[in-house]
């Protein structure tokens, strides 16, 4: 989901790998044996990708795809937790589309529209949701490209205002398929073109495998890569975690949260999701106060601002005081982050922030929002903890 926040680079520094996924339960045949590339940007709308990044605008990775013949190209913002593919349609007339590229389905000789199947993209924060119909086109991305001769999508004719600031043009969902647009009396492909690829029969192996690029001032931001896994971007060997396949994310077992290197007692939450398009990390209430007072009762200046629902801590003792890394224990292996991908400093002005004593926030944020409501398989029993682009 995309959780939009005032972020800078301090989250990437982690490099923190999400290997491949197995596509479960799914008929797979890879007879065209397609292993593509992805390249992924950082930085607002533009489909240069030389581009200069804007230090107060990482939140975001995205990839360049394109719908229809003649291609149209759009910039997706790449989302592990949702899988609503979707782009402005040239018929929105919302500034959240106006400010973006619009597809036109007259223009495309491939296009076939639904006109009356409307479907409908919901996001974390309540105020964000896209509304439009849903259209059926070619659909190209990667290197080599892999081709989706009748990927379903929607072309939106109404998207919120908080799209607006949102640099990418639309969403690419790349989370596990799960039916929220019933489409089942269409002959139309899934919403999530990962899986399409699947079911085609297009990849090499049943995986996507995503990198971010820990160092952010290269303009390589990161990349997908659908059918495999680039073995130059990964520590081997990599490491299993079992997705659970009644959820709707790619979760899987959370045994423990480690704050330097001791595991806290009380948690709540035992089931971790990963979401590329958050750059925080949402954890419930309870053990959003058992993180940070941990990491406060080291003796760092971190406080609760109980305006905003935050744990700050004054970016000059960020940089000089030696902060603890926070560990997510999954599967037998604690993954540690660093103080510099868990602190984020809040300023709007430049990639220095840091050094001016300015305010700076802890990433470990409370779920503020229902989970529950997206997902409708939670029974109350699993406490999911989404773990952003730390
Ligand atoms: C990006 O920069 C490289 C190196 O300067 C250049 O070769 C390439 O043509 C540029 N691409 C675009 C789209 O401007
Ligand atoms: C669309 O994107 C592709 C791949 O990046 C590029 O080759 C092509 O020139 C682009 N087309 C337009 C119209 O921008
Ligand atoms: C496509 O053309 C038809 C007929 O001119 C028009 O009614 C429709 O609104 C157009 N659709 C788009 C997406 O522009
Ligand atoms: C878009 O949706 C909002 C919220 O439902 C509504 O207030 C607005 O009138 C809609 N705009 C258009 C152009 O349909
Ligand atoms: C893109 O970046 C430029 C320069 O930083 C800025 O002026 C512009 O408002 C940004 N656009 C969006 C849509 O964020
Ligand atoms: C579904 O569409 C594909 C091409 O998009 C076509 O080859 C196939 O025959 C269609 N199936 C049905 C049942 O109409
Ligand atoms: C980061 O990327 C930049 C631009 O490509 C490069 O100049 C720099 O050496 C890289 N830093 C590291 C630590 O690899
Ligand atoms: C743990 O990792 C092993 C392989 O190392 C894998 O077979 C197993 O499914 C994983 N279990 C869980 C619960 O993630
Ligand atoms: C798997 O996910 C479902 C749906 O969210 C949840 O009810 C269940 O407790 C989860 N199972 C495990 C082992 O985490
Ligand atoms: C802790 O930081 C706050 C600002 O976040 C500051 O007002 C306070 O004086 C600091 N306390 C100590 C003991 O340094
Ligand atoms: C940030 O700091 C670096 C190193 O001190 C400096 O080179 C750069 O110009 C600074 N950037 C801004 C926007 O002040």
């Amino acid at each position: 989901m995309i959780i939009k926040t005032k972020v800078t680079a301090a989250g990437l520094h982690a490099a923190v790998l999400i290997s491949a996924f197995q596509a479960c339960k799914l008929p797979f045949a890879h007879s065209q044996g397609i292993v593509s590339t992805w390249p992924l940007y950082l930085t607002n709308s533009t489909l240069d990708p030389n581009a200069t990044r804007s230090a107060t605008n990482f939140a975001q990775y995205y990839g360049i795809a394109s719908f229809g013949s003649p291609a149209q190209n759009f910039t997706l913002q790449i989302d592990t937790a949702t899988n609503w593919l979707w782009v402005p349609s040239s018929q929105c007339p919302t500034e959240a589309c106006i400010t973006h590229r619009q597809y036109n389905a007259n223009q495309s000789s491939t296009a076939v529209q639904f006109v009356d199947y409307e479907v409908e993209a919901l996001y974390a924060s309540s105020t964000d949701f896209a509304d439009g119909y849903l259209v059926q086109d070619t659909f190209s991305v990667g290197s080599p490209p892999v081709i989706i001769q009748n990927q379903g999508f929607g072309s939106m004719t109404n998207v919120s205002v908080d799209q607006i600031t949102q640099s990418e043009d639309g969403v690419m969902g790349l989370a596990p398929m799960q039916s929220i647009f019933d489409t089942s009396n269409l002959n139309v492909t899934q919403f999530d073109p990962f899986f399409s690829m699947v079911i085609e029969g297009l990849l090499d192996k049943p995986q996507f495998s995503l990198w971010l690029n820990p160092n952010i001032t290269d303009v390589n931001a990161g990349e997908v890569v659908f059918g495999g896994v680039n073995a130059a971007r990964h520590t081997a060997p990599l490491k299993q975690l079992a997705a659970n396949s009644s959820a709707l994310y790619w979760q899987t077992e959370l045994q423990g949260i480690t704050v330097a290197g001791k595991p806290l007692k009380g948690l709540q939450a035992n089931a971790a999701f990963f979401d590329s398009g958050s750059a925080q990390t949402a954890v419930p209430v309870n053990d959003f106060k058992l993180i940070n007072e941990a990491v406060a009762a080291l003796g760092f200046n971190l406080t609760f601002d109980s305006d905003n629902d935050v744990y700050t801590i004054p970016c000059e003792s960020a940089v000089s005081d030696n902060l603890p890394s926070i560990g997510f224990t999954m599967n037998g292996t604690t993954y540690s982050i660093p103080p510099s991908a868990w602190i984020t400093s809040l300023g709007e002005s430049s990639e220095n922030d840091t050094e001016y004593g300015s305010i700076c926030e802890s990433s470990i944020v409370p779920t503020s929002y229902s989970i529950a409501s997206l997902d409708s398989g939670h029974d109350g029993a699993s406490y999911p903890i989404i773990l952003g682009q730390m």
